[in-house]
């Protein structure tokens, strides 16, 4: 039977221990290998893959995002549910709260974002009117609003290349273009799923106010603490998501670019 649902969980959620019957699998495709840890959650086969290795060991901009997005696609994934901290640029976005990301900005530089890179694979220009799955949003703030969570339905994911965090000058900017929240990781994930015609959709968690509106400087603990004090919630709000989830469920994003990616895949 192949696995329908998966899970990428960013900074601070490593543990795929709520699955049971956990085994793990390494997947080789044409960009790469990744590693996924595969169990069960209510009779439903999930796949767990951790987005920066193992012990936080691979930054934001040397991720290998398209072996990770191909692997998923090979194991016959659907829908896929990511988790990502960031700090906020919007004040009613406060530090513990959930943000259900809409929209991004892509401030990256220089990381593989496409699957079809021409020649043989062709060119393709995928329509990212809505990279993340309003359909699946929704079910995510349902589950919020049972938990009794504090969330944000929508708002806009810039990405920056990091690994370092912004300077006050570059939040001011992203603030005065549109932005609510910063991360390293959206793009190119986001893009790729969507390329690969698997429904995406993102857990934004709040770890901070982006530099300059925070008092102190920033650093990799106080987000890892923020992350810890709400894993609870956050594994919740996945798991929540998941159950309500049909395994048959269409939607559209499987056809925003379907054929091409099965032909990639096929080696
Ligand atoms: N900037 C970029 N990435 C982040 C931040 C931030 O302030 N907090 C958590 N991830």
């Amino acid at each position: 039977m192949s696995v329908r649902i998966a899970i990428i969980g960013g900074t601070g959620v490593y543990d795929p221990n709520i699955l049971s019957n956990i085994r793990e699998e390494k997947i080789s495709t044409p960009f790469g290998e990744t590693a996924v840890k595969i169990g069960q959650y209510q009779g439903k086969d999930v796949a767990f893959l951790n987005r920066h290795g193992a012990g936080h060991s691979v930054p934001p901009h040397l991720v290998n995002y398209r072996a990770n997005i191909a692997g998923l696609k090979k194991l016959g994934v659907k829908t896929i549910i990511a988790t990502a901290a960031v700090g906020s640029i919007n004040e009613k976005m406060k530090p513990g709260d959930f943000v259900f990301c809409d929209q991004f900005l892509d401030f990256t530089k220089s990381r593989p974002s496409t699957f079809f890179e021409g020649g043989e694979n062709g060119v393709v220009h995928v329509d990212v009117t809505d990279p993340y799955c309003p359909g699946l949003r929704k079910v995510m703030a349902q589950v919020a609003d049972e938990l009794k969570l504090s969330y944000h339905q929508g708002g806009v994911y810039v990405t920056t290349e990091g690994p370092r965090y912004e300077t006050p000058a570059e939040i001011k900017m992203f603030k005065k273009l549109g932005g609510d929240l910063v991360g390293m990781t959206s793009v190119p994930e986001v893009v790729l799923a969507r390329e690969a015609g698997i429904c995406y959709a993102t857990v934004c968690m709040v770890t901070n106010f982006g530099a300059g509106i925070s008092e102190n400087p920033l650093t990799h603990e106080e987000v890892l603490e923020v992350m810890d004090k709400n894993a609870e919630n956050l594994r919740k709000l996945a798991m929540g998501t998941i159950s309500k989830l049909s395994l048959d469920r269409e939607c559209g994003c499987h056809t925003a670019v379907s054929g091409p990616m099965h032909e990639l895949l096929k080696g």
